[in-house]
């Protein structure tokens, strides 16, 4: 069913962009690569729409890292091993680990602006599943934003990188097994390719496969699925993180109410005021993000309710206001004083733990082709994700990536010659076809069957109806993003929901209500996809 390209092309015929790198996404992770390639030689940084709009950008809680006397680098690491549940990979943790301070040091010298103390000293704080308060942040709760804008401006700086916003990138292109670049749109320039030496595949998540999500619009999963055209292997799909807590009210998005609330005392209620964490785990509000998202389902069940609430009482007004200004600002706008009332919340899909497989640098499995951030699996966080490890990750990994690309550039001194390459597709069926329908309709099958709790009835039922829809929606060629979006996520959607029902275990983020035991017997080992392979392969670990 997967089609290598999807729309036909004559490389040779379309215009051309050169460029030494080319960076596919603008959060933090393509921002970091790019100022490191950046010291090598030409990069081009595309993004689909501002280069604001990331999973960067939305990010609340913070950036995690060893900052006190007590805290150590064993005890991130271990901490995060321990979230991963048997399927992180050791080197990456502890790469990211010993050097997420000096990627830390290097953002506060370039201008971020991380809250403080009054005595100076970087404020911290503590979220689920680390074992000491690790969390740097800023501007309260916007520290996605700080660091975006921190990393643009700095880009914005450097002559050698030339942003493009609003273009989609629709496929990377590969010749004998490498990248030689991507296959772009503009609306005003339509189709073009970008020839490259070097591409870096910083494209975000995929939480808008689910109804509901914490991910802004663009997180359409492009990145996985180019990648997954292309030939690159791809890991643990089923792997899906759910936010416990994000704001739930009829016409809000369904934005983050951040976990640093929790860390920070606040308490989840039920309808009827009752604190109900410590009957599902000892650690309570501060349980792993998957027990508590859970629990929280749970107790929406036993209550007959649409949602929990987050009972920040114990602030002053000011002090919330002071500490959570967005999520101040959201709660007042729908009448919600956060100091006075609890705030309704409800778990949504937030993080894509799967993705494309990198070694410690980046490299993918196709030559020439790198991935970083949320697009990739370096193995950091295996099975389930600690809070703020995510920006940490795209940070180290951006650097490293971003390195090598580097030094890979000023050792190369071919010219970039446009290849001959023609990409046909047979055939196209013809029907009209309404994609915002098959979009929302895809967004609900999987919140509803490949979910926060899975079974294999409800996984086989939606694989049924993704193989059902993807038969006429993937063999048409689109000439707009709805629609090379949507077959992207068709395409992301059937290795989720197919990876989800082979795994018959319960493992970090993936529950399974049917099989709700770890199974280390059979199951310490990862799904890899790879579209040359008619089956996935499982990899031991
Ligand atoms: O709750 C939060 O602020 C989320 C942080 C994260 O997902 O890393």
């Amino acid at each position: 069913m997967i089609r290598r390209y999807l729309v036909p092309f004559k490389a040779h015929r379309l215009p051309h962009v050169l460029t030494d790198a080319l960076i596919i996404g603008g959060g933090v992770a393509g921002l970091r690569a790019a100022l490191a390639v950046a010291e090598h030689g030409d990069v081009l940084l595309v993004t689909k729409d501002h280069l604001r709009e990331s999973n960067t950008f939305y990010a609340q809680g913070g950036i995690a890292t060893v900052m006190k006397s007590e805290d150590s680098f064993d005890s991130h690491i271990t901490d995060t091993m321990n979230a991963a549940c048997g399927l992180g990979f050791l080197p990456a943790v502890q790469t990211v680990v010993r050097e997420a301070p000096q990627r830390i040091q290097e953002l506060i010298e370039w201008g971020a602006n991380f809250d403080r103390e009054i005595n100076g000293g970087l404020s911290i704080t503590r979220e689920g599943g680390h074992s000491y308060a690790r969390i740097v942040h800023a501007l309260g709760d916007a520290t996605g934003r700080e660091l975006a804008n921190c990393l643009a401006r700095k880009v914005r700086e450097n002559a050698n990188i030339q942003i493009l916003e609003h273009t989609f990138v629709l496929d990377l292109i590969t010749v004998d097994g490498g990248c030689i670049g991507a296959l772009a749109w503009h609306k005003d320039r339509g189709l073009f390719m970008v020839l490259t030496r070097q591409t870096l595949l910083a494209s975000g998540g995929a939480g808008v496969l689910y109804r509901e999500t914490t991910n802004p619009h663009v997180a359409t999963a492009d990145g996985h699925a180019m990648a997954y055209r292309a030939g690159a292997t791809v890991r643990d799909m089923e792997m899906v993180q759910f936010h416990p807590t994000t704001i739930y009210i009829a016409g809000a998005t369904r934005a983050l109410v951040t976990e640093a609330l929790r860390g920070e005392g606040a308490k989840l209620i039920d309808r009827n005021g009752v604190r109900f964490m410590p009957d599902y785990h000892p650690m309570a509000e501060l349980a792993p993000r998957d027990v508590v998202a859970r629990s929280i389902l749970a107790q929406m069940a036993k209550t007959k309710y649409t949602h929990v609430f987050l009972d920040a009482r114990h602030m002053s007004e000011s002090a919330f206001r002071d500490r959570f200004p967005g999520i101040y600002q959201m709660c007042t706008s729908f009448g919600i004083n956060p100091a006075t009332q609890p705030i309704p919340v409800h778990p949504s899909a937030h993080y894509m733990v799967g993705g494309v497989v990198t070694d410690l640098f980046g490299h993918t499995t196709v030559r020439n082709l790198y991935a970083i951030g949320e697009a990739s699996y370096t193995g950091l966080h295996g099975a389930n994700r600690l809070g703020s490890n995510s920006l940490i990750e795209a940070m180290v990994f951006g650097k490293r990536a971003g390195d090598d690309a580097g030094q890979r550039i000023a050792q190369d001194s071919e010219d970039l010659i446009p290849p001959r390459l023609t990409a046909e597709i047979d055939k196209s069926t013809r029907t009209e076809l309404d994609t915002g329908d098959v979009r929302s309709s895809l967004r609900s099958l999987m919140w509803r069957n490949v979910g926060i709790e899975r079974n294999g009835v409800h996984l086989d039922e939606a694989n049924e109806i993704i193989a059902f829809w993807s038969r006429y929606v993937l063999d048409k060629i689109f000439d707009a993003a709805a629609g090379w979006e949507l077959q992207n996520m068709l395409e992301v959607a059937s290795l989720v929901a197919r990876a989800a029902a082979l795994r018959t275990e319960t493992r970090g983020v993936h529950f399974r209500t049917d099989f709700p035991a770890i199974d280390d017997a059979h199951w310490l080992k990862h799904i890899d996809w790879n579209a040359s392979l008619p089956e996935p392969v499982l990899s031991p670990i």
